[in-house]
């Protein structure tokens, strides 16, 4: 008999509730909501209101809130969105120090009882968590992986559609590097329908755009005073069914190189072919003299991170 999937979400914040419902609604497996013991009453509570919505809105998927990580045993997938979010005037970075140690003990509760998973990281600083994760666990480095890419690129593809009043179906984009001030949309692989970019819009209004995007997470956090989670959480989701479903899709993640755009061991957006066997091949595209040189410095900027996260 076939078995549901099982899919294990780590944070049940903003990012983690609308991970519930969305994995539940697309049918993608049962869930398990996990959180401290202090939240383990909204887990609980976002387990059972999702789940109540099953009957109006006709899908099957079996939630459960808990604070135990005995519950994820055999997950398929876990999704990490444990941590803080950013407030207004917080940089990512300077999440660095409250997150790390919490990424550090979820990543033995999942060594500990989900050693199977594909481990998707979505808590910041994205780059240094994910490297975290994968040195605390010592999962295959290509099971864990971090989304940012397919929300940057969501967000730069909002943009270019907005401005010709296309449909988001229509724009590609890619958007390599940290997850950062430093990341790197790529104009030359932004396409509507395949026409590049660059011939529908000015220059300047692209250099806006670009502008835009890399500032799109602190766009949301000044006006929500929290952050983004609806894009984040349908970012993280595009990544899970690849995997699950085997759809083999290519998508950008905060994924390990091992020499691939000339870097080596850490972990840095980069499109990646995503399916059963977790990130299966990184491709490696021809960028601008500019672009190399972007890349470069976000690789640095990631680096730098690493250091900090060293020490503390
Ligand atoms: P939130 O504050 O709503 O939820 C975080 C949850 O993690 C809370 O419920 C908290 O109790 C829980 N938590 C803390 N320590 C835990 C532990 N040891 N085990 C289990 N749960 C624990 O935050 P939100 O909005 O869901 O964001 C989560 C993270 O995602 C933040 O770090 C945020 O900066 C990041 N983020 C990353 C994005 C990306 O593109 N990679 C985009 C948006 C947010
Ligand atoms: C975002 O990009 C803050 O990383 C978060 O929305």
């Amino acid at each position: 008999m076939p078995q549901r999937k099982k899919v294990a979400l780590i944070g049940a914040g903003n990012i983690g509730g609308e991970l519930a419902s969305l994995v539940a609604r697309r049918q993608l497996g049962d869930v398990i909501l996990v959180d401290i013991p202090d939240k383990e009453g909204v887990a609980k509570g976002k387990a059972l209101d999702i789940a109540q919505a099953c009957a109006l809105d006709g899908f099957d998927a079996k939630l459960k809130g808990t604070s135990n990580y005995a519950d994820i045993k055999g997950a398929d997938v876990c999704i990490v969105t444990a941590g803080v979010p950013r407030k207004p005037g917080m940089s990512r970075d300077d999440l660095l120090s409250i997150n790390l140690k919490i990424i550090r003990s979820v990543a033995k509760g999942i060594k500990e009882n989900a050693p199977g998973a594909f481990v998707i990281v979505i808590s910041n600083p994205l780059d240094a968590m994910v490297y975290e994760m994968q040195k605390v666990t010592g999962f295959k480095r290509n099971k864990v992986v971090g989304m940012a890419g397919a929300l940057d690129a969501a967000r730069f593809q909002h943009f270019i559609a907005d401005e010709l009043n296309v449909s988001t179906k229509e724009v590609n984009a890619l958007v390599l590097g940290g997850h950062g001030d430093s990341m790197v949309p790529t104009l030359s692989y932004c396409t509507v329908n395949g026409v590049p970019v660059r011939q529908l819009i000015s220059q300047e209004k692209l250099d806006a755009i670009v502008a835009r995007t890399k500032a799109g997470g602190g766009e949301l956090v000044a006006l929500m005073g929290t952050s983004a989670y609806v894009a984040p959480a349908a970012g993280a989701i595009a990544m899970a069914a690849s995997f699950l479903l085997d759809q083999k899709r290519l998508i950008a993640c905060a994924a390990p190189t091992d020499g691939s755009y000339g870097l080596e061991g850490i972990y840095i957006g980069q499109p990646a072919i995503i399916g059963a066997g977790g990130v299966e091949k990184i491709i490696e595209v021809e960028l601008s003299a500019d672009e190399k040189a972007l890349l470069k410095k976000s690789a640095e900027a990631v680096r730098g991170l690493l250091a900090d996260a060293e020490k503390l």
